[in-house]
Formats: C-alpha cells, sequence, structure tokens
C-alpha cells in the first residue's frame, strides 16, 4: 500500500444527524412538474387496487362460485371464465398504468436532473478563484454528475413509490379487514418487531451513504487529478505508486458500498420471516382454532398477508434510499450555498467605457487571515503606460495583477480604475473591458478561428486575421492545410506551447480592452520567435494600460516603468535606465541575467 497519505483520502464534514431539511428544500425542483407526479401517482394507484383484486376475487370465486352447491358445474365454468376473462382485461390495463407512469416518473427524472445540473453549473461559475484554489476539481465533478443522478430518481421515483406503497399498505390492510378482522391482528402482529429492527439499523445506514459519498468523491477527485497530472506521472515513472493510491481509494469506495448493500439487504430475510411466520399462523390458526373462518377466506387473506409484507419491504428499501439521497442532496445545496464571495454590490454601477487608469489606494491583501501578502501597496498607472513587475518568486505579482480585474478582495485600501473603485463597480463592466493573458494559455476545443473570437464573437473572420497577423501568429496557422479552420482540442495538444501563446495573444487583441494584463504570457516563446513576438507585443500594448509579469527581462526592458516587488511591497520604481543607474536589486537581478546567457 502506498505510504503517502494525500488529501484525497480526507472526508469531507456532513451534517450529523439526519437533516429533513435538505429534503424539503428538494420540493422547489419537485414542485413545477406537481400535475405529472400527480398523474403518475393516479395511474399506481389504480394498477395497484387493481393488483389487490385479485385475492378478493379467488375468495368470491371459491366461495360462491366453485363451493357453491345451488350452481350447475357447467355455470360454475363459465361464471369461473368470465371473472378470468374480466380479470385479464384488468391485469392489461393495470399495465399499461404501469408502463405510463414510468414514461412520467423517467421524464420528471430527467428534467430535475437538467434543472438541478443547471443551478449547480450557473452557481459554480460565478464562484470566485478561492473556491477553486481550496479543492480538487474531482470532487466538484462528482457533484455535478453523480450525485444529481442518484437524487433525481429518488425525487422523481422514490416519493411516488412512498406514497404509493403507503397507500397499498392501508388498502391492503383495508381488504384484510373487510376479510377478517381476527386474522389480519394475526398479520400485524410481526409488524412492531419489524419497526424495531428497522429503527435499530438506521443511524448505521445514514453513516454508511454519508462515507460512501466520501469514497466516491475521494475517488473522483483523485481520478480528476490523474488525468490532469498524467504527463507528469509517466515523465516521474510514478505509475506503480499512483496505482497503489488508486487502488486503496477504489477498495475503500467498494468495501463501503458493500457495507451499505449488506445493510440495505439484512432488511429483506427478516422481512421475509415476518411474512412467512404471519402466513403458517394464519393457517394454524384458521384452520384449527378458528371455527368460523371458509377457505375461500383463509386463501384471501394468505395472499393478502404475502402482498401486506412486500410494501413493508419495499418501503424499508426505499427509506435507505431517502438515507442515501438525503446525504447527496447535502453535498449538492453545499455547493448551491456557497457563497460568491465576489459578487456585485446591491448598489453596483456599471463602468463606464474607462481610459485605463489604474490607481492602488494603500492596498493590504491577504489569502489567508493574519499572513498578509500585500502590505499597503500604492501606484498609479496612467492610460496607456506600460508597468512591468518583477521580483522574486512568491514576491506576489501575480497576486498584485490578479486584484486589477478583482478576483480576490482587499482586505483595506482600494484599486481605482479611471476614479471609479472596482469594488462598487459591476464585475462584468469591469472584466469586459480587461484582456488577461496567463502563463498556462487556454485552448478550449474548436478551431483556431473560434478561439481567437473567443473574447468577441461579434467580430468577423477578417478582424480576427488581421487580429492575428499584428500578433505574428498568422504564419504558423496558415501553415496548416485548414489554416484558420484547423479543429484544435481543449488542451491545445496539436499545438506548441509558444503558438498557443501566440493564439491568445490574437485572442486578446482581438478583444480590444483597455488593460492589458500578461502574467508569464511570453515565457513560453523561444528567443526566435521572441524576436517576432516583440513586435507583435508592440502592437498589443500601443494605446492601452498594460501590466506585464515576465522573468525574462528583455521583454520588459521597454516598458514604461518597472516596479521591483519584494515580500508584497515595491522596493523600486523607474524605467530600465533609471533602474540601472541605481544599482539596486533590479541592476542585480538584470545583470546576473545577462551573465547567464
Ligand atoms: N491561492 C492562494 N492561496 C494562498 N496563498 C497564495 C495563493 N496564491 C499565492 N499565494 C501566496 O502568495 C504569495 C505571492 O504569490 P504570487 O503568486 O503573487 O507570487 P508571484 O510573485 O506571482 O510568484 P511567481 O514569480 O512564482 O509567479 C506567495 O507566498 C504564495 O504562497
Ligand atoms: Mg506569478
Amino acid at each position: 500500500m502506498a505510504k503517502q497519505r494525500n488529501k484525497f483520502n480526507v472526508d469531507e464534514e456532513l451534517d450529523s444527524p439526519f437533516n429533513i431539511s435538505h429534503l424539503k428544500r428538494s420540493f422547489a425542483y419537485i414542485n413545477r412538474y406537481k400535475g405529472w407526479l400527480i398523474l403518475a401517482l393516479f395511474l399506481s394507484i389504480c394498477a395497484t387496487v387493481i393488483g389487490l383484486l385479485a385475492p378478493m376475487l379467488t375468495q368470491y370465486v371459491v366461495d360462491n362460485i366453485i363451493d357453491n352447491e345451488l350452481l350447475s358445474s357447467n355455470e360454475k365454468l363459465t361464471k369461473s371464465i368470465i371473472y378470468c376473462i374480466g380479470y385479464a382485461i384488468l391485469v392489461v390495463i393495470m399495465l399499461l398504468f404501469n408502463r405510463s407512469r414510468g414514461i412520467i416518473t423517467n421524464r420528471v427524472g430527467q428534467n430535475i436532473i437538467s434543472e438541478i445540473r443547471h443551478d449547480l453549473f450557473e452557481h459554480l461559475q460565478q464562484l470566485p478563484f478561492e473556491y477553486y484554489d481550496s479543492r480538487p476539481q474531482g470532487k466538484i465533478l462528482v457533484r455535478v454528475v453523480n450525485y444529481v443522478n442518484s437524487v433525481a430518481d429518488f425525487l422523481s421515483n422514490g416519493i411516488i413509490n412512498i406514497i404509493l406503497e403507503t397507500f397499498s399498505l392501508l388498502a391492503i390492510l383495508t381488504f384484510m379487514l373487510i376479510q377478517s378482522a381476527k386474522l389480519t391482528l394475526i398479520v400485524l402482529a410481526g409488524l412492531p418487531f419489524f419497526m424495531v429492527y428497522v429503527f435499530a439499523i438506521r443511524k448505521a445506514q445514514r453513516r454508511g451513504w454519508q462515507k460512501l459519498s466520501n469514497r466516491q468523491s475521494n475517488l473522483n477527485a483523485y481520478l480528476a487529478e490523474s488525468i490532469d497530472g498524467m504527463k507528469v506521472t509517466q515523465s516521474f515513472a510514478r505509475e506503480r505508486m499512483n496505482y497503489d493510491i488508486y487502488n486503496t481509494l477504489s477498495d475503500a469506495h467498494s468495501k463501503q458500498w458493500m457495507r451499505c448493500v449488506g445493510i440495505l439487504h439484512s432488511m429483506f430475510p427478516v422481512s421475509h420471516l415476518f411474512g412467512t411466520f404471519s402466513t403458517v399462523m394464519l393457517y394454524f390458526l384458521g384452520a384449527f382454532v378458528f371455527q368460523d373462518v371458509t377457505v375461500g377466506v383463509l386463501l384471501g387473506m394468505a395472499g393478502y398477508c404475502w402482498r401486506f409484507w412486500q410494501p413493508i419491504n419495499t418501503l424499508g428499501r426505499l427509506w435507505n434510499n431517502l438515507q442515501n439521497a438525503v446525504a447527496y442532496l447535502e453535498r449538492i445545496f453545499q455547493v448551491i450555498d456557497e457563497p460568491i464571495a465576489i459578487d456585485d454590490l446591491p448598489d453596483a454601477e456599471p463602468l463606464p467605457a474607462i481610459k485605463g487608469q489604474v490607481e492602488f489606494k494603500n492596498v493590504v491583501f491577504e489569502y489567508e487571515e493574519n499572513t498578509p501578502i500585500l502590505k499597503n501597496m500604492s501606484f498609479i498607472a496612467k492610460p496607456g503606460e506600460s508597468i512591468a513587475f518583477v521580483g522574486p518568486t512568491g514576491s506576489g505579482k501575480t497576486t498584485t495583477v490578479n486584484l486589477i480585474s478583482r478576483f480576490y478582495d482587499l482586505k483595506s485600501g482600494e484599486v481605482l480604475i479611471d476614479g471609479h473603485d472596482i469594488y462598487h463597480a459591476t464585475i462584468a463592466s469591469l472584466r469586459s473591458q480587461m484582456g488577461i493573458m496567463l502563463q498556462e494559455t487556454f485552448i478550449f476545443s474548436g478551431t483556431i478561428m473560434d478561439n481567437i473570437k473567443y473574447g468577441r464573437l461579434d467580430a468577423t473572420d477578417e478582424e480576427a486575421m488581421t487580429a492575428a497577423k499584428a500578433v505574428s501568429a498568422d504564419r504558423f496557422i496558415e501553415q496548416f492545410p485548414k489554416g484558420y479552420y484547423t479543429e484544435v482540442d481543449e488542451r491545445g495538444a496539436s499545438l506548441s506551447a509558444g503558438q498557443r501563446q501566440l493564439i491568445s495573444f490574437a485572442r486578446t487583441l482581438l478583444a480590444d480592452p483597455k488593460i492589458l494584463i500578461l502574467d508569464e504570457a511570453t515565457s513560453a516563446i523561444d528567443t526566435k520567435t521572441e524576436i517576432l513576438v516583440q513586435k507583435g507585443l508592440a502592437a498589443l500594448l500601443a494605446g492601452r494600460t498594460s501590466f506585464i509579469i515576465a522573468h525574462r527581462l528583455s521583454t520588459i526592458k521597454s516598458c514604461d516603468r518597472i516596479m521591483y516587488l519584494e515580500n508584497g511591497e515595491i522596493i523600486e520604481s523607474g524605467n530600465h535606465d533609471e533602474l540601472i543607474e541605481k544599482k539596486g536589486a533590479y541592476y542585480r537581478l538584470y545583470t546576473s541575467q545577462l551573465s547567464n546567457e
């Protein structure tokens, strides 16, 4: 077994007692289909009633036709046949009803699935970076995909079944009482004992299903991460070890599944036992003790006795499903309830078309409570100015530029754009005027053209091509047989890292933002391409306020201003020549890079 413990083994916190409020909340999804579900229930009830008539018919045919001495045997035969045909017709109707109910509930179930997914996805898109920073994506995926499936079946079918089975139970009870109250009591005698049993295993069931959803979540998280990191895994030849970790998680899942199913299935033999015992008692007491019971009544009652234990069994299983569904609902609502930490304020105003002045005023920022990353940062970038951030790794460069787009909120201070505090502006109006390019350029599945147009869907193909040309991306794109209409996949695997970056340059240029942020966006471009890109970059930067982070200082030499960051503070600021002259931190960095080249 792998020695390594990892966060995939860590279970998520859950409610401890059974929380009915999750179920109540899920009724919001069912409510829209109330009419359909009531129809399904009605069909099922009719089908059940028809099913329940059988023992009564048996009793009637035996006592009033077959045992009737006033009838000739021919009459007995004809009457019996008529009853049989009548019953056969009812059975066909019953099957049709059941089938229609199946169609309705499946459709409602699918609609519920898509509505919950819709809500989840919508919410996930609004959740801040922080949310994604702190949890494996597999755990998010499993909620949207698997849990929703399991829950929807319960919400559409399960709830109807609970009502239906309860109804059957009451109906059977009524039919039994009509036939013989005495014998009914015998059938009921085992019930309290069975209830005690069901309550005894209740807690184990709930914990069991909760644990199972944890195991499933862990397994998925590990799987998602493994697929994501497959290249690293293979290049470090770590397959064996990962295989072991996966196996451990997978075993934990299977074992937990077996445990849950074990608890569930322990219920069937127990109820079977009670059912059998009641039937034996019924025959015994009916035949030998009570003198007034006819053969027909005894046969009919025996039929009902079996049927009586069926819904009880089903209810037990449904109770179990309910526990399971609530465990999943809990996770689903956890996501939906996750606060949108970065949201428009109630009085947020859209930012007007901006010129591009950016001001940081005494900005203090921390990811975690009491560990300030930026400590009182202030600067002003004038419209059209290009600003470079340099400094050692972890000094806060990425953090600084992330604050301009309000990916995180400040601890104190202000970020102003054209004098408007971005905290009071709508997020959409802010980000739509900003172009952000990161080191990991993301290529979406589609054509190169789709990718260039990603930020401005209304652009024409010609405009997209002009943008590509301006950043020198046209050369390699045109070398593909299908040129701009070459299909690329989501990882952009068919493109080199440099090509991906050039495409994202074109994408940004086309979107024509007033403020541009490049975080290590040029790092994957080789020196030869870089000369090309320098020109493209100049085109990209013209007329925009830009913030550039680059380890390769040749990229930023020509910037209007360079700020040197250390431990979240600007310790030097000026253009390249000024900073060289100053012979400070920037100078040392620059000369060390020169000597390394
Ligand atoms: N999501 C996060 N949660 C908690 N701490 C973070 C998070 N992101 C960054 N940090 C911490 O904030 C500090 C600044 O990180 P930042 O990413 O801004 O550095 P950087 O200057 O961009 O470094 P690099 O040159 O390596 O990209 C680091 O100490 C880092 O550990
Ligand atoms: Mg960084």
